[in-house]
């Protein structure tokens, strides 16, 4: 019986969302929430909050796109905050580190950037393994279990108030 010689893996790259990817982006969206995703209160921030390409990551396996983390920074109670959202990876890599990576990614950006903390709605058993806890008084834009209203700051701050656009005065 003759081996056959086995194929390397893709390479595993994370790069910054560029306009290039949006196609692919938007795909694995609707495949990872289908078509309740623009009814969730996230929504509602990223609407007023400003996209930060610089923080947001796109995971890519031999050139294809196979997870998407998206950035915005927004404030919560005149704090400035970056708020994390849509997570998404495709069906067929779950369970293989890359959603906590891309978290890992993005907050590793924002802190590099001078941000001081992350918010988003989520759920707590995931994304506390990725530094993340409840954040009882911030508050969101709609309704929301504040269960998963988390949190993970990079300094001393006091997360309070309604997540909303960053002004001048953040
Ligand atoms: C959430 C998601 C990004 C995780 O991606 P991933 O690459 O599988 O993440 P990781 O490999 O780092 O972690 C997987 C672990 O998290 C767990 N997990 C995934 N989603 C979870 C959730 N919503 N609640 C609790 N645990 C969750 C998995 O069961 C797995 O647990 P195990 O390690 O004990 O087997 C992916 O499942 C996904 O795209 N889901 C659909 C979109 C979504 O719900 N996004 C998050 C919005 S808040």
């Amino acid at each position: 019986m003759s081996l056959q010689p086995s194929r390397p893996p893709p390479a595993l790259t994370f790069v910054n969302e560029t306009p290039a990817h949006g196609a692919a982006i938007e795909a694995l969206l609707n495949r990872a929430f289908g078509p309740g995703r623009f009814a969730k209160v996230s929504e509602r921030v990223r609407e007023v909050a400003e996209f930060a390409p610089d923080l947001s990551f796109c995971a890519l396996e031999g050139g294809k796109l196979t997870g998407v983390v998206r950035m915005w920074r927004a404030a919560a109670g005149g704090q400035p905050i970056v708020f994390l959202g849509p997570l998404a990876v495709d069906q067929d890599q779950r369970k293989h580190g890359l959603g906590a990576m891309l978290v890992e990614r993005a907050c590793a950006a924002a802190e590099a950037a001078g941000e001081t903390a992350v918010v988003l709605v989520g759920d707590l058993p995931f994304f506390q393994r990725v530094g993340f806890a409840v954040a009882p008084a911030v508050r969101m834009p709609g309704p929301v279990d504040p269960r998963r209203v988390l949190a993970r700051a990079f300094a001393e701050v006091t997360l309070s108030g309604m997540v909303e656009a960053r002004t001048s005065l953040s």
